[in-house]
């Protein structure tokens, strides 16, 4: 699944002018942003809701009362649609302290800031020793790509010598309750470390299910994946 130099280029420019749009939003209000019909609220360098997450939304399930760890959660979309689908408590974790605040923001306006927290945290690194989960949700940086500017814009899209990669397989297995119905869920995107994705879960020893995708043009599939404990 691997793209031509020339695509990559293309791709990089479409993420550049992704980082620009992310880096100029009002500094005190953020950006109020539909995604599938509910109104989310961003902050500076803050990734915008988007096609990429929609095959993971429209196709993942959580069971009523399990407990969701959101990694990567940006503006707390997905911690939000967890709770929607019944997680009785959804830990949000991200490394740029402007998505703890949208977060924090989105979940206090749709009304689940009683379910909904949020820390700031290079992968898994904020969460407590004891800590587990059913389920752990992520829509990371897809991109294996060195930083330019060196910003949390930059970190929206791109995960340089897959570090968010790597950690989140070095810790899940550590995060997941070790019963039979726990599960991740993990986007990927055909420009992106899908390959790496599916080698690492094997060593770890995860199985990994395609759950859904969304074509958005020639360049662009977003993928969602389901990921289990191998039997
Ligand atoms: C593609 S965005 C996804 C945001 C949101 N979950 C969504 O679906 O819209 C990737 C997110 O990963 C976060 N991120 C990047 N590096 C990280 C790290 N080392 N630890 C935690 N989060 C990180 C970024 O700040 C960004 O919010």
């Amino acid at each position: 699944m691997t793209l031509s130099p020339e695509e990559m280029k293309k791709v990089y420019d479409i993420q550049r002018s992704m980082h620009q749009k992310f880096r100029h939003v009002n500094s005190i209000y953020g950006e109020p942003l539909p995604y599938l019909g509910r109104l989310f609220i961003v902050h500076e360098g803050v990734f915008w809701p988007s096609k990429d997450s929609e095959a993971l939304v429209k196709n993942y399930a959580i069971n009523p009362g399990e407990e969701v760890c959101d990694v990567c959660t940006g503006s707390g979309v997905i911690a939000v649609h967890s709770a929607w689908k019944g997680a009785k408590k959804v830990v949000a974790l991200d490394i740029n302290p402007n998505a703890i605040k949208s977060t924090l923001e989105n979940s206090k306006y749709h009304n689940l800031g009683d379910i909904i927290e949020a820390r700031q945290s290079d992968v898994f690194s904020a969460l407590k020793s004891e800590e587990r989960f059913e389920v752990v949700t992520m829509n990371p940086p897809f991109t294996d790509h060195k930083k330019e500017v060196g910003d949390y814009a930059e970190l929206t899209v791109w995960d340089p010598a897959l570090h968010v990669q790597k950690s989140f397989f070095d810790g899940l297995d550590r995060v997941l309750k070790h019963i039979p119905t726990a599960r991740a869920y993990v986007t990927q995107a055909s420009f992106g470390a899908i390959d790496e994705m599916v080698e690492r879960a094997d060593k770890t020893g995860f199985s990994v299910q395609e759950i859904g995708k969304n074509v958005v043009d020639d360049l662009r599939t977003f993928y969602a994946f389901e990921l289990r404990r191998k039997k």
